[in-house]
């Protein structure tokens, strides 16, 4: 059976030279960064270089960059390490309704703390208004956390205008570039942005390693505690090869982001007009222009999006339905409440997100098999029957 993967932002294969730059040390450079001798010299080298190329990429310093074991250890990093840095100054922190849970829930865990926190909405296409989040800063207001392109709509929020606002009121803004990274230019020197996290299995690097920018002079806890490993901000033995390959998927991507971007909105395009010209009753979520090349979030009316991806799986292709990170769970997706969808329609979503791998062939493929399955799934539905809508199609 043929086999299509279209779930790149949930993870993407790792990067053919990705593995070849991992594997010296898995093997021969095995050494511990932190030890004296030559191994832990070697080790050290390759740290500090992959540092170097990171903050390169970003148009960032050396010591801005603090490595992790992925991009949910660097938002809590960021959100908890502000505001426990900060908790003298003030206790609210804002954010939006359509971050990542690991931002969200690292959130509700400072508000369990006596943190007070202000989620802004975004409007129906998923984009947060720079003027909400200026509405929702107050007096004690330290810290700002709007993601960069949100994973599940692939929909670009105005950072910069958002750290325009930030800088003016003195509050610290951290946005998650995990969606972002490759396929929409950063540069740190520009940005407003005073935190920016990243993931490495998200552009073609492995799993388990990430990293955290934090601008020069920006106050930030520790949560992790032990050794001086990452300038006393991150404890714990770095995770070499991870974060060797983590520095070379960086370099690909941002090296190819123009020809990678140009393939994948073309692909995006037939796969976005194939849908919509083939399917009745079918809504594209997000914003027309402002999202990522590769993301397409679909909401099929009176079909359970959980079903649909089930049926296409064993077709073999793979897809999500809502945030891949919390599959498992048939809670609608947050971000398409947030973005006024119904608990209904939102059910019925499915996330295609194309990578740098994909072919045009993957998309006649899914184009083949997917009317039929959701054809089929609406025949079996009561409720589509007797909402008229049936005989369209
Ligand atoms: C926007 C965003 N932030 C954070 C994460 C978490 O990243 P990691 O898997 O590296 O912990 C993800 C992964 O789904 C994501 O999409």
């Amino acid at each position: 059976m043929r086999r299509v993967y279209l779930d790149h932002n949930a993870t993407t294969p790792v990067h053919p030279d990705v593995v070849t730059a991992m594997l010296p040390f898995l093997h021969e450079r095995f050494g511990n960064a932190s030890s004296v001798h030559a191994y832990g010299q070697e080790a050290k080298q390759a740290l500090e270089g992959a540092r170097e190329t990171v903050a390169a990429a970003l148009g960032a310093r050396k010591d801005e960059i603090t490595f992790t074991s992925g991009a949910t250890e660097a938002d809590n990093l960021a959100v908890a390490g502000v505001a426990g840095a900060l908790c003298d100054k003030g206790r609210h922190i804002v954010t939006s309704k359509i971050e990542h849970p690991a931002v969200l829930a690292t959130c509700k865990h400072l508000a369990g703390l006596g943190f007070e926190v202000t989620e802004v909405p975004c409007d129906s296409s998923g984009i947060v208004n720079p003027a909400e989040v200026q509405k929702a800063i107050r007096k004690d207001t330290t810290l700002i956390s709007v993601m960069h392109v949100n994973n599940e709509v692939g929909t670009i929020q105005p950072i910069e205008e958002i750290g325009e606002i930030a800088r003016k009121r003195g509050v610290v803004f951290h946005t998650d570039a995990v969606q972002s990274l490759g396929k929409v230019g950063l540069d740190m020197k520009k940005a407003k942005v005073d935190l920016l996290s990243l993931s490495a299995h998200k552009i073609y690097g492995p799993k388990g390693v990430g990293a955290l920018f934090v601008r020069r002079g920006t106050p930030l806890s520790p949560l992790i505690f032990g050794g001086a490993h990452e300038r006393k901000r991150r404890a714990g033995t770095e995770n070499v090869p991870g974060i060797v390959g983590l520095a070379k998927a960086v370099e690909i991507v941002t090296r190819d982001i123009e020809s990678s971007n140009a393939q994948m909105l073309a692909l995006r395009k037939k796969l976005e007009e194939g849908i919509m010209s083939s399917v009745s009753h079918v809504r594209l979520n997000g914003h027309p222009e402002k999202r990522v090349a590769g993301t397409a979030n679909f909401s099929f009316e009176l079909v359970e999006g959980e079903s649909m991806l089930l049926s296409l799986d064993m077709d073999g292709i793979a897809v999500s339905s809502g945030s891949a990170c919390s599959s498992g769970s048939l809670e609608p997706s947050h971000v398409l409440i947030a973005m006024g969808v119904s608990p209904e329609i939102a059910q019925g979503s499915v996330r295609v997100s194309l990578g740098r791998d994909t072919t045009e062939e993957d998309v006649d493929y899914l184009l083949g098999v997917l009317p039929p399955i959701v054809e089929r799934l609406r025949s079996m539905s009561p409720l589509f029957r007797s909402s008229g809508a049936g005989g369209s199609q």
